[in-house]
């Protein structure tokens, strides 16, 4: 196999990911159809043509199945449908068959660390003795308590959304485990019948004609030998750390890779995976290990908060960032790949929380937070509305935050004693809420995204913030993208290039090279609100480079202004 430095993407079909720009839809707030207020699949299928404008190769939906809706499609019931608030299967194969007509692939959301608690396969788990019993974890009360009363769950750890990952079933008097809440209960991967019936769901949908998956937690799948012996967990979130990451990861990832045929079929596959480390990403997506092809990462995400915890903020000064993309770039740079993102429906808004979302300076923030990002080496992630450069919504009240995470910290936080202005404070900056505000189509009532009224409420700035407005004017957040979009397409050092950071510890500039042979791309991005002045002898020589793409195509010299950027590429010696 060639050396990721000399890939050549027309040699190797198998690693056509590697050039491609991936666009995440979160259908719930992309595009209403019928007025039910909902984002739906036709929805999506009528919007397919703006998305083949912007030049995006990947459309990866977040889930559509079957689903009570609890964690909005992250709790899933039947694999093998659509949930009727988004459309049926046959409006999924004509989306999927749409996509491929513009030469767009579809990949789906795979969410197999958990199910719901009303998939059959949990509804029969509950039966005491029933063969499905040890597809999930059950466990008795803590020693010495009566079941079911205050303290007696197995041991003290806590739920990404709820107080306890333990929930008491009175049917057999014992906990299952569900490290996000008690409707995602998490499955038993060490069940070989669990792990086959995950396949063969997979096949049929490949079958159906997907492209490729991603994998929600995926790393979550394979728990520590202590806790499969029924040791207790550790007090805390139970999410993370402790239970990420155990030893029978990269066997289940190699088993479904062979099983499922997803790297004969060529497909896309990118784990997400809270707490994985660069040693554990780079085996993963190590070519010749054949597991995944990609992850997402959650150091870079994690900067701007302290304690392990997303809700206790922390300034984050722009060496940290900068340096923490280039740690890993380094990480990966002889084996193994990365994604790239700021955004998707887990996170704030970038251009709120890494950029400045004034009037003023939103436009070039975004833009050249954007350049920046896809100037890494790695596959970019594009999240709906970042195209257009869309900021986190006014929610000023509790009552403003529907999610089940928001909620959940708000409750236990009151409950703690945290002060309610505290509160508001941290999801203004932090709540997933910001994501899911609905795409902002253009100036008309509830900005194009519904008929009826919309399951949460539109961001009020869409009638200067929206994607109809956007794809007027040349020089938007839009046309930004799709000239970053392009440039990865046609440029192979934009895909292949070497990573190198350069003036780790300014402030205000953030500043690398990309280079393959003798090719030198330099990048250079002022991503502070005030001018920046390029240090005199500290980068490389200037003459005869010739700007790619920026922000400012009139600015030269040596003075940046707040938020440009400049895509160089530099004569050869
Ligand atoms: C990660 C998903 O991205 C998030 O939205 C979800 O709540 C959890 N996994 C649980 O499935």
């Amino acid at each position: 196999m060639s050396s990721p430095a000399e890939f050549d993407g027309a040699a190797r079909p198998d690693l056509w990911w590697r050039s491609a720009v991936v666009y995440q839809i979160y259908p719930r707030s992309f595009q209403d159809s019928n007025g039910d207020g909902i984002g739906d699949i036709p929805g999506i299928t009528s919007r397919l043509d703006y998305l083949a404008e912007l030049g995006v190769d990947v459309l990866w939906l977040s889930p559509v199945y079957s689903s009570p809706q609890v964690d909005n499609g992250y709790d899933i019931s039947d694999y093998h449908d659509v949930d009727p608030l988004f459309g049926t299967l046959a409006d999924l194969d004509e989306l999927i068959a749409q996509a491929h007509t513009r030469g767009i692939k579809v990949v789906m959301d795979l969410v197999v660390n958990h199910t719901s608690d009303q998939h059959p396969w949990f509804v029969e788990s509950r039966q005491p003795g029933s063969a499905k019993r040890d597809w999930y974890f059950w466990r008795p009360a803590r020693p010495g308590h009566e079941p079911g009363t205050p303290g007696a769950e197995p041991d003290d750890s806590q739920a990404a959304f709820a107080p306890s990952t333990w929930t008491y079933d009175p049917r057999s008097g014992e906990y299952y485990l569900g490290i996000f809440s008690s409707a995602q209960p998490d499955l038993n991967w060490e069940m070989p019948e669990v792990r086959h019936a995950v396949y063969a769901m997979m096949r049929w949908w490949v079958d159906r004609g997907v492209d490729g998956f991603r994998m929600d937690v995926i790393n979550l799948i394979s728990k520590p030998p202590a806790f499969i012996s029924g040791e207790p967990l550790d007090p805390g979130s139970a999410g993370l750390g402790q239970i990420a990451n155990g030893p029978r990861l990269d066997e289940f990832l190699a088993e479904m890779n062979r099983e499922v045929g997803l790297d004969v079929q060529n497909l896309l596959t990118v784990g997400e995976m809270p707490g994985a480390t660069i040693e554990v990403a780079r085996r993963v997506t190590d070519p010749a290990r054949r597991e995944l092809n990609m992850v997402f990462t959650f150091e870079h995400v994690s900067l701007d908060q302290v304690d392990w915890n997303k809700w206790h903020l922390a300034d984050l000064p722009l060496p940290r960032l900068k340096q923490n993309l280039a740690h890993w770039q380094d990480g990966l740079a002889q084996a193994g790949w990365n994604s790239l993102y700021y955004d998707n429906h887990d996170q704030p808004r970038a251009v709120s929380r890494f950029g400045d979302d004034s009037a003023e300076h939103r436009v070039n923030s975004a833009k050249t937070l954007a350049t920046v990002l896809h100037l890494h080496k790695g596959t970019p992630y594009v999240y709906q509305g970042e195209e257009f450069g869309m900021t986190n919504a006014p929610l000023t009240q509790i009552e403003h935050y529907l999610d089940v995470e928001s909620l959940n910290y708000a409750t236990q936080a009151a409950a703690a004693g945290v002060p309610e202005e505290q509160i508001l404070r941290s999801l203004a900056r932090k709540a997933r809420d910001h994501a899911r505000t609905p795409v902002q189509w253009d100036q008309s009532p509830h900005a194009g995204f519904t008929t009826g009224v919309p399951w949460m409420g539109v961001n009020p700035n869409y009638r200067q913030i929206n994607a109809e407005a956007a794809r007027r004017d040349p020089d938007s957040v839009f046309g930004h993208f799709q000239r970053l979009i392009r440039l990865r397409h046609t440029d192979e050092v934009v895909r292949e290039g070497h990573f190198v950071l350069l003036l780790p510890e300014h402030d205000q500039l953030w500043t690398f090279t990309r280079s393959l042979g003798d090719r030198v791309l330099l990048v250079i991005a002022n991503c502070s609100s005030t001018p920046a002045e390029l240090p005199p002898g500290a980068l490389p020589n200037l003459d005869q480079a010739m700007l790619l793409l920026g922000t400012h195509p009139d600015s030269a010299g040596g003075t940046l202004a707040p938020w440009e950027s400049r895509v160089l590429r530099l004569a050869a010696d």
